[in-house]
C-alpha cells in the first residue's frame, strides 16, 4: 500500500491526513463547527475575478453598494464580487430578482455596516436591505434600521433590517440589528451562519425554509407593550409548505424576556435545537398569542437545548421535545438541501 511511500516523505502522515479528509467528507452534510466558512474560501468556492470594489472614501468603483448592484447587469448568470470596504453606507439596498449570482462581501461585521432609518407598517417598504435574487450571499457585513420603533408612546411601526424574498440566499456572520420585526425572512431555502441577530418582538419572522447555523440572538426590550415578544412568528401555511426555521447551535441571551416563538397560523414551525437558552425565555416558551385556532398542528419544537432558559417543566402543552428520531431531518443542512446550491459545501 505504501510501496511509493518515498515519494510522500512520510506515510504515516499521508495516512492520518486520508483519515481526516474521510471524516471530514462525510460529516460534510451536517452542520457541524469545525469548518470555518470565512472569505477566502467563499471567494475560493465561486471561483471569479470580477470583483467590484465599493469604498466609501472615494477610493473603489463605487461609493454606494446600490451603484455597484446597478451596474451588474440584468439576466447575470454568473458570480459578481461586490467588495464593501469598511465603513457605514448609510443608503437602502436592493438587490432587483433580474440580478442573481451576487457576492456582496464586506470587510468584516464591525466594520463594514448598511444602515438606514424607516418604520412602516409595511414591513417590506421599511426594510434597509432587501434581496429578491437568487444565488445571493452576503459575508460580514451589519445590516441596521435604526428607525426609533420599541419606544414607549411611539407609533406600533415596523423596521426591518433586511427582507429575505428570494430562494437560496446565505449570510455568513453577518449582524442584523432593529427592534420591531428585524429579520423578514419571506421565503426561499435560506442559510445563516455565524449570524447575530437583535430584537424584541417577532424578531425574526416570515414563510422561509431557513437554516440558522450557530447564530447568536439577542433580545432587546420593547416599551411599548406589555406582553412578551418573541423571537420567531413563523408563517408556514399548510401540511404541503415546507417551510420552517431551525435554529442549531448558537445562544439566545438578552435584557428583554421573550417566547421562543409564537405560532402564527396554523402550521407554523420552529425548531431550537442544542442552542443555549439564558433566562430571557419565560417558562411557558411558546405562545399562541393572536392565534387562536387549533393548536394539534402546530410544530414548536425544542431538541437538546441547555441554560437555564432550556427548563421545559413549564412548557405550554402544545411545544414539542423531540426525540433523536424526530430531529433528525432537522439537524443537517438537507433541510435546506444545502448540498445543491450552498457553495461552501459543493
Ligand atoms: C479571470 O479573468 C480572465 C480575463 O480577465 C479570464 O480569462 C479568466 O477566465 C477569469 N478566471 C476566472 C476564474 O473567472
Ligand atoms: C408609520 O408608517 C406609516 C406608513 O405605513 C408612515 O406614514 C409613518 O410615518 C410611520 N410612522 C413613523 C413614526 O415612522
Ligand atoms: C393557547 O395556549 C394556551 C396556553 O397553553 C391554552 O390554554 C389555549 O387553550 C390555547 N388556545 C387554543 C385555541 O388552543
Amino acid at each position: 500500500m505504501y510501496s511509493s511511500s518515498s515519494s510522500f516523505g512520510c506515510p504515516k502522515n499521508g495516512f492520518v491526513f486520508a483519515a481526516i479528509v474521510v471524516i471530514f467528507a462525510s460529516l460534510s452534510g451536517y452542520v457541524h463547527g469545525k469548518t470555518v466558512i470565512d472569505s477566502p474560501m467563499l471567494t475560493e468556492k465561486i471561483g471569479t475575478n470580477r470583483t467590484i470594489k465599493v469604498d466609501i472614501n472615494g477610493d473603489g468603483d463605487f461609493t454606494s453598494v446600490q451603484e455597484a448592484i446597478n451596474s451588474v447587469p440584468e439576466g447575470n448568470g454568473e458570480w459578481v464580487i461586490i467588495h464593501i470596504r469598511k465603513g457605514v453606507y448609510r443608503e437602502k439596498v436592493h438587490i432587483p430578482k433580474e440580478k442573481p449570482y451576487i457576492f456582496l462581501r464586506g470587510n468584516g461585521r464591525g466594520k463594514t455596516a448598511i444602515v438606514w432609518s424607516q418604520s412602516s407598517a409595511n414591513n417590506k417598504a421599511s426594510a434597509t436591505f432587501t434581496a429578491e435574487a437568487p444565488h445571493c450571499i452576503a459575508f460580514g457585513i451589519s445590516f441596521k434600521n435604526e428607525a426609533p420603533t420599541g419606544v414607549a408612546f411611539t407609533s406600533q411601526n415596523q423596521s426591518v433590517a433586511a427582507f429575505v424574498g428570494a430562494d437560496m440566499i446565505a449570510f455568513y456572520h453577518c449582524a442584523f440589528y432593529s427592534t420591531h420585526n428585524t429579520l423578514f425572512d419571506y421565503r426561499g431555502r435560506h442559510y445563516y451562519a455565524n449570524c447575530y441577530i437583535q430584537g424584541s418582538i417577532d424578531f425574526i419572522f416570515g414563510r422561509g425554509r431557513s437554516l440558522f447555523d450557530n447564530c447568536e440572538l439577542f433580545v432587546i426590550t420593547d416599551q411599548r407593550v406589555s406582553i412578551h415578544g418573541s423571537i420567531t412568528a413563523q408563517n408556514r401555511e399548510d401540511e404541503g409548505d415546507n417551510s420552517g426555521f431551525v435554529f442549531i447551535k448558537g445562544k439566545v441571551y438578552g435584557i428583554g424576556n421573550v417566547y421562543l416563538g409564537r405560532a402564527k397560523g396554523a402550521y407554523s414551525r420552529t425548531i431550537f435545537a442544542k442552542t443555549y437558552l439564558s433566562k430571557t425565555i419565560v417558562p411557558h416558551g411558546w405562545t399562541n398569542w393572536s392565534y387562536d385556532g387549533s393548536t394539534e398542528n402546530l410544530f414548536q419544537a425544542e431538541y437538546k437545548c441547555h441554560g437555564p432558559g432550556a427548563e421545559t417543566m413549564n412548557r405550554v402543552p402544545w411545544s414539542k421535545q423531540l426525540t433523536e428520531e424526530e430531529a433528525e431531518n432537522f439537524l443537517s443542512i438537507n433541510f435546506i438541501d444545502g448540498k445543491n446550491w450552498l457553495p461552501a459545501y459543493i
